[in-house]
């Protein structure tokens, strides 16, 4: 039986390799190098329970650190471990350092390998995610692009015979999840939140999170919106809010402090009551309680990738506090509106913003399924 590694080390990655890992085995056997980029339990080993993926062959141990120096340690340690496997085929995923280190690797190596989400662009190289996006499609063998406008890209930079336009694996994630997210989570009842009569909150973008200035201002224009606002906090987010003063108390998920400065109050069952018209801040949650957290939320404020997606699948109007975004038909679609975190008027802005009547099928289906077809087809594999 032939072998495939993948390659993950991040949250979003995670998700993208559920589905991913559960089609790849039906055909061959792999083996899943976790890079240890994101190591707190709340952001790798509960993805991988809930998710039903099978546990790292090779964890390796490189979270933290400057851009460079974890890169490079990552992929020193990637290649020492493919090189121990000497697998048929690699797969990377998304657009994270793991991801850059991984392809590099798989390159070096002379390994054939796959780019699940490949073409993105925002355009935007201040981001060290488009960096690496842009070297992972032009080292990888071929090609998962999610949507048209990745196909195009790939093809304005002369790849378009190595790129296929699968669809976007997220489409499975969240279809395999969406119910059992319903069934399973019963977050709403211990936050006390309403169906409905909440906003979902995450940030964890560099320029929007690690200048205290920059977070505290935007803070503060989402609470001027009426609803209770639930924020589970990124690592990286938590480090910044820390030094303006937002106390954590642990890292159960259960910390909160309100924009009143009041500091809130624990509920019944120790978990955090959201207040009318302030933030209620959570450590990172759970994927299947954050799939239900979003199909309940009235909107969704965020400047992640696979959230943004993850709204539009479940059918919420997404806010993308950034001033661009690679998923540009969400917002062409109009369910998706692009606020820059500096804007005036935010609060009012993203209390009038009505999403579309329609909603065009812009991620394909069938993802995974499609994607191992052409890993097969690379292989030979019948
Ligand atoms: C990374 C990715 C980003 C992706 C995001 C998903 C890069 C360049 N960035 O950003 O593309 O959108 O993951 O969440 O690869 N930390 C912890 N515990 C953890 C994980 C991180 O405390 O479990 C801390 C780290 O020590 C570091 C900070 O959070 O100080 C940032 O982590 P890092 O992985 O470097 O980047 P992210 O902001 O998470
Ligand atoms: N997510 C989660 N719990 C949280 C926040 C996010 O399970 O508290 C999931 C979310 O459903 C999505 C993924 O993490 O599938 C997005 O990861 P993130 O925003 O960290 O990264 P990005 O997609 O921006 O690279």
């Amino acid at each position: 039986m032939k072998k495939i590694v993948s390659i993950v080390g991040a949250r979003p990655q995670f998700v993208k390799l559920a589905p991913f890992s559960r089609e790849v085995r039906k055909t061959f056997r792999e083996v899943i190098i976790h890079t240890g980029q994101h190591y707190d339990p709340a952001m790798s080993s509960s993805f991988f329970r809930e998710l039903g993926i099978s546990m790292p062959d090779h964890q390796l141990t490189n979270g933290g650190g400057g851009q460079g120096r974890q890169t490079g340690l990552m992929l020193e340690a990637i290649e020492q471990a493919l090189m121990v496997e000497k697998p048929d085929f690699v797969a990377v995923f998304g657009d994270t350092n793991s991801t850059l280190a991984a392809t590099l690797a798989a390159a070096k190596l002379g390994l054939p390998s796959a780019h699940v989400e490949a073409g993105l662009r925002s355009f935007n190289r201040s981001m060290p995610e488009e960096i690496n996006r842009v070297v992972a499609d032009h080292t990888s063998t071929v090609l998962f692009a999610p949507t048209a406008a990745a196909m195009e890209h790939l093809g304005r930079e002369g790849l378009a015979d190595r790129a296929y336009l699968t669809g976007d694996i997220m489409v499975d994630a969240v279809q395999a999840s969406r119910e059992r997210a319903e069934g399973r989570s019963d977050i709403l009842g211990r936050l006390g939140l309403t169906s409905n009569q909440f906003s979902l909150l995450t940030l964890h973008r560099p320029y929007t999170v690690d200048e205290p200035a920059i977070l505290k201002s935007l803070l503060e224009a989402l609470a001027e919106l009426e609803e209770p606002i639930l924020f589970p906090v990124h690592p990286r987010t938590r480090k910044t809010l820390e030094r303006i003063g937002y106390p954590f108390s642990g890292d159960d998920g259960t910390v909160q402090e309100c924009s009143d400065g009041t500091g809130g109050s624990r509920g019944a069952h120790g978990v955090a009551e959201a207040k009318t018209g302030s933030l209620v801040l959570t450590g990172p949650v759970g994927y299947l309680d954050f799939v239900c957290l979003q199909s309940h939320a009235r909107r969704i404020m965020t400047d992640s990738g696979g959230i943004q997606k993850e709204a539009y699948l479940l059918g919420k109007p997404c806010i993308t506090l950034r001033p661009e975004t690679e998923w540009v038909e969400t917002v062409e679609s109009g369910w998706n509106l692009l606020l820059p975190p500096g804007n005036r008027n935010l609060a009012k802005r993203i209390r009038e913003f009505q999403p579309s009547v329609t909603q065009p099928a812009i991620f394909g289906e069938n993802v995974a399924a499609r994607m191992v077809g052409v890993i097969r087809d690379q292989l030979g594999v019948g």
